[in-house]
């Protein structure tokens, strides 16, 4: 993608999510209308809706040959990352939003043939902007993220990471995860995979881990990631295919080979 045609993308894209932001303030006023989705622990209000509704609209409009790929129903059904896409989360971590009126975020990243170009996390209620332009560096704010240093040993790290890792899961022994939690200096659990993208890139935690996440949880935070050098793989080291679920690993270089090596493949199922 050509620069100014990024450029252009980034500002009309940015406009629009700090737009939704300020929606989402707004419809918060009004009591909340909930729904279960799969069941009780996977939950959608018609703000999330509504959000991606407005989103989708801009788009379409704006921008009618590029394709869509979102939670809430109002993306394509794509099987290609041909041409631009966007890929959106119209709130990530809704069961804080729910439950605590804060720390969840709006996710877009938008990719062009495959390539991620422009990422956005905006939390909502901080009224903080995460965002980065393929080759330009990654920015909190207007603030520059400085690149991560090649961090700190895996004893002196710490990890987001929830505790879905020690229910029996599909991706690795539980035992495995015990020994890396009783390793690390501390783990923390945010409740929304966007923003823990944001404070891996932030260095504000070392590394950040999940069991099968969704292409709009992972679309914009693995291009801030990457433009701060940090290494965003799934949890095997593999390389990320951007259409499907992945249970993805994002840390600094000197934790992931540790990470992959020594506990998620020694204790792979
Ligand atoms: C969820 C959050 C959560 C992660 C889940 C996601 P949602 O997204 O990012 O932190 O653990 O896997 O599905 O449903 O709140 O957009
Ligand atoms: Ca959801
Ligand atoms: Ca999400
Ligand atoms: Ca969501």
């Amino acid at each position: 993608m050509k620069a100014e045609i990024r450029n252009s993308l980034y500002e009309q894209a940015k406009e629009w999510i700090l737009e939704a932001g300020a929606r989402i303030r707004k419809q918060m006023r009004d009591p909340l209308v909930i729904s279960i989705k799969s069941n009780p622990q996977d939950l959608v209000t018609t703000v999330d809706e509504e959000t991606e509704r407005f989103l989708a609209g801009k788009i379409r409009e704006l921008y009618p040959d590029h394709h869509l790929i979102s939670e809430e129903g109002f993306g394509d059904n794509l099987n290609s990352m041909k041409g631009t896409v966007w890929l959106i989360d119209p709130i990530d971590g809704t069961t804080n939003f729910i439950h605590q009126r804060r720390n969840f975020a709006i996710s877009a990243g938008i990719y062009h043939d495959g390539i991620g170009e422009i990422g956005l996390i905006y939390d909502v209620m901080g009224d903080c902007l995460y965002s980065a332009k393929k080759g330009e560096g990654a920015f909190k704010n207007e603030e520059r993220l400085p690149q991560l240093r090649e961090g700190a040993m895996l004893e002196r790290s710490v990890l987001a990471m929830n505790n879905k890792w020690l229910i029996p899961n599909p991706v690795v022994q539980v035992e495995k995860m015990e020994e890396l939690i009783r390793t690390v200096r501390a783990t923390r659990t945010y409740g929304s995979a966007a923003l823990e993208f944001a404070y891996v890139a932030e260095g504000i935690v070392d590394g950040y881990m999940t069991i099968q996440l969704s292409p709009w949880d992972i679309a914009a935070g693995i291009i801030i990631v990457n433009e701060v050098g940090g290494v965003t793989t799934n949890v095997f080291g593999e390389h990320v295919d951007i259409l499907k679920k992945n249970s993805i690993l994002v840390c600094n270089k000197k934790i992931h080979g540790r990470i992959v090596n020594d506990f998620i493949l020694e204790g792979k199922k």
